[in-house]
């Protein structure tokens, strides 16, 4: 482990079925107001709605109801939000839903108290928080970004076509989280699959950067081989609760800071397809999807020792006769292979996107510095392009 650092994770976890039993003892610990968000009804559907409120209400709490928080939110409807929380005088965001509901209670949680315009604060200038927070709880009903246990928020500029993440400190992190694996039994499977690919990145693209004997990219070894059983399972049977667990388990823990320790990151999937989500509303981890092969077949030359480690231990490449390059190769080629039987979107036009749209695609991406090789906007272009 060559880095320096602090490791402190302050959000409290609620987990397994009776998950929600939690929210009791989690919500006498707040004021009485209540913004209560969620996103375009599928807790009402399938009854999680009615069990969130009828513990509010049991617990005294005063609720404001924020509904219509859409897949990839936006600036617009963040200013609701924000309209919404210091109306009711909020004590405590309640968020339900998958990672945009999470993502967005954050952001309103750290803009109730400034004046100024959030997305120029947070999203554009990537300034620190410095006004009062208001604390978040999260009840996750969606698998997939980790925003249930870090500080993440992610929040979507669409007059400027810009889709951006601040990674918030510890005061933002939810205070608690309510993690139900039955939960997301009725999520539909491009959904389901989705997020599994957005876990599988997560992983990645913190595994692929650095050259030094790092314990994180052992744990994310175990992690993927985690995944990859389980998720052959989950896509067999969606309710199979073990394979459920084990997914929303890994989910929290690739993305909560843990494997980060200690290494550089790489997280240019991440900005490849938050552009792509940015120019078409996609869903967020098929963006990821359609631009990895391309992407990781890019910068293997430039981390190939890392690129066999991956093939042997996360995919059993058999090793004999065999170059350290051919290895790499068919570690990805593995990867594709698992990717289609997944049923994973493996090309941008599926996504919407032509062409004509590359420049710019290519102009909204962020260029990351961490990972094996730094790209230029020419092999960006050139990444898309291959993906199209
Ligand atoms: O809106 P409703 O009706 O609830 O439907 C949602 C939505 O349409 C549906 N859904 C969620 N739970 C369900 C369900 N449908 C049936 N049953 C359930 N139990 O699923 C759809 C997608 O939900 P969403 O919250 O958008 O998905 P996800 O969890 O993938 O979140 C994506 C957002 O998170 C950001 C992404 O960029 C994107 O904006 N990310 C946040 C990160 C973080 N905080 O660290 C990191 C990630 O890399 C990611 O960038
Ligand atoms: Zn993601």
């Amino acid at each position: 482990m060559l880095g320096e650092f602090v490791y402190h994770n302050p959000t409290k976890l609620y987990f397994g079925k009776k998950a929600l039993e939690g929210l009791k003892e989690e919500l006498p610990r707040y004021g009485k107001n209540v913004l209560l968000v969620y996103g375009g009804g599928s807790i009402k559907r399938n009854g999680i709605y009615d069990k969130v409120v009828a513990i509010l209400e049991s617990c005294g709490k005063t609720v404001t109801e924020d509904p219509g928080v859409m897949p990839n939110p936006t600036t617009e409807k963040l200013a609701e939000g924000i309209r919404l929380a210091r109306a009711a005088n909020v004590d405590l965001i309640l968020a339900v839903g998958g990672g945009s509901v999470c993502d967005y209670a954050k952001a309103v949680s750290v803009s109730v108290h400034y004046d100024g315009d959030p997305w120029q604060k947070y999203f554009a200038d990537f300034e620190d928080v410095d006004n009062a927070v208001v604390p978040v709880g999260c009840v996750l009903t969606m698998v997939g970004t980790g925003s249930e246990m870090n500080g993440g928020s992610v929040i979507t500029n669409r007059a400027e076509k810009r889709k951006i993440g601040h990674v918030f400190g510890a005061e933002v992190f939810p205070k608690f989280s309510i993690l139900n694996p039955e939960f997301t039994f009725t999520l539909p499977r491009y959904q389901m699959v989705s997020g599994i690919y957005d876990i599988m990145s997560h992983i990645l693209e913190q595994y692929f950067s650095g050259e030094d004997d790092n314990t994180s990219d052992y744990i994310m070894e175990g992690l993927l081989r985690s995944l990859i059983h389980s998720a052959e399972i989950a896509c067999k049977n969606p309710l199979d609760y073990e394979a459920r667990s084990n997914i929303m388990w890994i989910a929290t823990w690739a993305l909560n800071t843990l494997i980060a320790k200690g290494k550089t990151t790489d997280w240019e999937v991440h900005m490849l397809g938050q552009a792509v989500g940015a120019h078409t509303d996609a869903t967020h981890g098929m963006t990821l999807a359609a631009v990895s092969m391309a992407y990781y077949r890019h910068i293997l030359p430039y981390g190939i020792p890392k690129f066999k480690r991956y093939a042997v231990n996360v995919w059993g490449v058999d090793t004999v006769g065999k170059s350290e390059l051919r290895i790499a190769e068919e570690g990805l080629a593995a990867m594709e292979k698992w990717m289609r039987e997944t049923g994973l979107v493996l090309k941008l036009g599926e996504l919407g996107v032509t062409e004509a749209m590359l420049d710019g695609i290519t102009e909204s991406t962020l260029i990351m510095q961490g990972g094996y090789k730094v790209l230029t906007p020419v092999e960006i272009r050139a990444i898309l392009k291959e993906s199209l």
